[in-house]
């Protein structure tokens, strides 16, 4: 098989990345995608990062063998913590959330602060302020980390008073900080878009990073030639390290397209 014709391995702690799966086959339609879950390990956001990172490794190391082209990171936990060591590591382009998100965000700001919400791993990384601070060193950031919003959108309460009442006390210091724009830095935040862009009102710009990632993507492949064509795209593929029914359930959720069968593999 040509190289361009290779899937593309993403990865995620869990179920949350498929929001970026989404994007790559809106924008990558040619493209063959081999997705792993690790719902045996899930979550990554309260974990420390040398663990994430061995996990990391574990997963990239598991779909090198099922020989894909590139590896995007679909999780932001995991991006932070385990980007730069998996770029050193692999032959590969290994692409991650993080920096397409800050990249958004700085075009998307006029001015004002920009905010980021994510997992408690991924606000204590520093991750986004690093990234955001590269392409515009002056600007004012407002960090937050929100560890209730993964279970919440996990049990589907997306817009439910107790939702509605932790989204107010998680996003007051970026009410107070005036930010323009507010970068959801986690897989599950997106779909809490609408509740969210409700209390931040309808100035504040919202940036999810599958959108750019799945760009940032593109690009890459393009700059190597390793862009799929399209007579012979192979069947996506999901593999999760545990749970398989559950993840067929919540999974049509995130990607917004029923999944017709999982694999199970254990790692580690
Ligand atoms: N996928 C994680 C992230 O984007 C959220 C879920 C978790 O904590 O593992 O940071």
């Amino acid at each position: 098989m040509k190289a361009a014709q290779a899937p593309i391995g993403v990865f995620d702690s869990g179920i949350g990345g498929l929001t970026v799966v989404r994007e790559i086959m809106r924008q990558l339609p040619d493209e063959q995608i081999i997705y792993f879950g690790d719902t045996a390990r899930v979550p990554y956001g309260p974990k420390g990062p040398e663990t994430v990172r061995r996990y990391s490794s574990e997963i990239t190391a598991f779909l090198a063998g099922q020989g894909v082209k590139a590896v995007v990171v679909a999780c932001n936990t995991a991006t932070a913590h385990a980007l730069g060591m998996l770029q050193a590591n692999l032959p590969i382009p290994v692409i991650g959330v993080v920096e397409p998100g800050a990249r958004a965000a700085v075009r998307g700001s006029h001015g004002g602060a920009i905010g980021v919400i994510g997992t408690a791993g991924t606000i204590a990384s520093g991750a986004y302020e690093r990234a955001i601070r590269a392409l515009a060193p002056e600007i004012r950031i407002a960090v937050r980390a929100c560890p209730l919003f993964v279970p919440l959108v996990e049990e589907g309460w997306l817009d439910t008073e107790a939702t509605r009442l932790i989204a107010h006390e998680y996003l007051a210091p970026m009410t107070a900080e005036r930010v323009d724009t507010l970068v959801l830095g986690c897989t599950h935040y997106p779909l809490l878009k609408p509740l969210l862009s409700q209390i931040m009102g309808p100035e504040v710009r919202l940036i999810d990073s599958a959108e750019e990632t799945a760009a940032e993507t593109a690009r890459i492949l393009d700059s190597r030639g390793l862009r799929a064509q399209a007579e012979t795209r192979g069947e996506h593929r999901f593999v999760a390290s545990d749970a398989a029914e559950q993840f067929l359930r919540m999974g049509q959720r995130f990607l917004g397209a029923a999944i017709e069968r999982v694999e199970t593999t254990t790692l580690g």
